[in-house]
């Protein structure tokens, strides 16, 4: 009798919730399979290329002495130097490269880790919800409570911590932000932040901000960092990631800068896991920060054409949607005509029906139902292409 391995896998692996990227991806696989063009629009993966200059240092790297060797787990200093610098030229915050930043194999590792070296079986994270999947799935996988904030059109879409019942507040330990946020594109400004670093002291709260998003953003408006507001190194650290800002998503680079003691929990929790991130993507990541407003103008130029074909497109449709200020995702309801179908079951009409493929709503909680997103990498002729196929259904 063959091993049933299925049986065997964890309890934490098995409560995860099925990814929905996963079905997305076998649907398309389908469709190509039988001849169907697919517009892409579903995953956040950025098709736009790495300036030539960072790809230059990433080859030159290679062919230097000791490249091979297993890197520092928390990144070189270059690179943390760097980082600091960016900071301090983008947001205006002092960070101390030495102890306030850890150099990450993706944001999406860190935030993984975060999770893995805070929470215990009685603590809680307060993860609001829609969202993307590793605030929720991290907290499963590891072991915590997870207790959601709803986004609600009533609060604007912000996660409501007066809610949030006392025995649960006693026992949470990280509140999982991030703004720019995906998938829902709401912004905030500075001010939001300020009432919460107060609150996270009384209940002795991390405040993990993930700020993946902070550099695409269109129309003149800024997005600002958590580390801005003062007392936010008290409580918590802010996630950079080099995925979006720099389209280097496959490269995984990422970053955490914040309060020292966290960084070195964290920093110490990646040293049983893993050795960071290969030296050479590193020093390439300096390349990419130095250069920076070089690739951000163009970059953010090219969403923000993309964005007003979709959303110009979407309202000629009569599809209601809001047009992002921020991020590469445009967060839409399902048509009314469809509305009784769930996320996926619309999302895999419309891959089977125009080869348009997105990601369904629910895929970043139950809360996301009702909705799907649109991601803005694909060149504009093919997304008015996918106007045009989406106006037949
Ligand atoms: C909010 C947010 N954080 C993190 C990530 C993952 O970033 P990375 O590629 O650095 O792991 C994504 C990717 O879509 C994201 O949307």
């Amino acid at each position: 009798m063959p091993i049933d391995f299925e049986d065997m896998q964890s309890i934490r692996i098995s409560k995860l919730p099925p990814y929905v990227f996963t079905m997305i991806n076998k649907l398309k696989k389908e469709a190509r399979a039988q001849g169907m063009d697919i517009i892409d629009m579903g995953m956040g993966s950025p098709d736009l290329p790495v300036p030539k200059e960072v790809r230059d240092e990433l080859c030159n790297a290679i062919h230097t002495k000791h490249i091979n060797r297993y890197p520092a787990g928390d990144g070189i200093i270059e690179l943390k130097r760097a980082i600091a610098y960016w900071y301090g030229k983008r947001f205006n915050v002092d960070i101390n490269p030495s102890e306030e930043v850890v150099v990450l194999i993706g944001s999406k590792e860190g935030i993984a880790n975060m999770s893995a070296a805070f929470l215990d079986r009685d603590d809680y994270a307060l993860v609001p919800t829609p969202t993307y999947p590793i605030f929720f799935n991290s907290v499963i996988m590891f072991g915590g409570n997870l207790y959601n904030l709803p986004l609600l059109p009533e609060n604007d879409f912000l996660p409501d911590l007066d809610s949030i019942e006392p025995g649960v507040l006693r026992r949470a330990k990280i509140l999982y932000l991030s703004y720019p946020h995906n998938p829902t594109t709401v912004c905030v400004d500075k001010d939001y932040f300020k009432p919460i670093i107060p609150w996270a002291k009384e209940h002795r709260i991390i405040v993990s901000h993930d700020a993946a998003y902070t550099e695409i953003c269109f129309d003149g408006y800024k997005a600002p960092s958590f580390m801005e507001v003062e007392g936010a190194k008290d409580v918590g650290v802010e996630f950079h990631s080099l995925s979006k800002t720099f389209s280097m998503a496959g490269w995984r680079v990422a970053f955490v800068v914040g309060n020292a003691k966290i960084m070195k929990i964290l920093a110490k929790m990646k040293s049983y896991v893993d050795f960071g991130c290969f030296n050479a993507i590193q020093k390439a990541a300096v390349r990419a920060l130095e250069l920076n407003d070089e690739i951000i103008d163009e970059t953010v130029a090219a969403y923000q054409r993309r964005r007003d074909v979709l959303c110009d497109g979407l309202d000629k449709l009569g599809w209601k949607h809001q047009r992002p200020k921020a991020t590469l995702y445009v967060w839409a309801p399902i048509p009314e005509a469809f509305q009784e179908m769930t996320s996926l079951e619309f999302a895999s009409l419309m891959i089977k029906e125009t080869g348009v493929a997105v990601a369904p709503g629910v895929g970043f909680g139950e809360a996301g139902n009702g909705y799907i997103r649109f991601a803005l990498v694909e060149e504009e002729a093919r997304i008015q292409e996918a106007l045009e196929r989406l106006a037949k259904l």
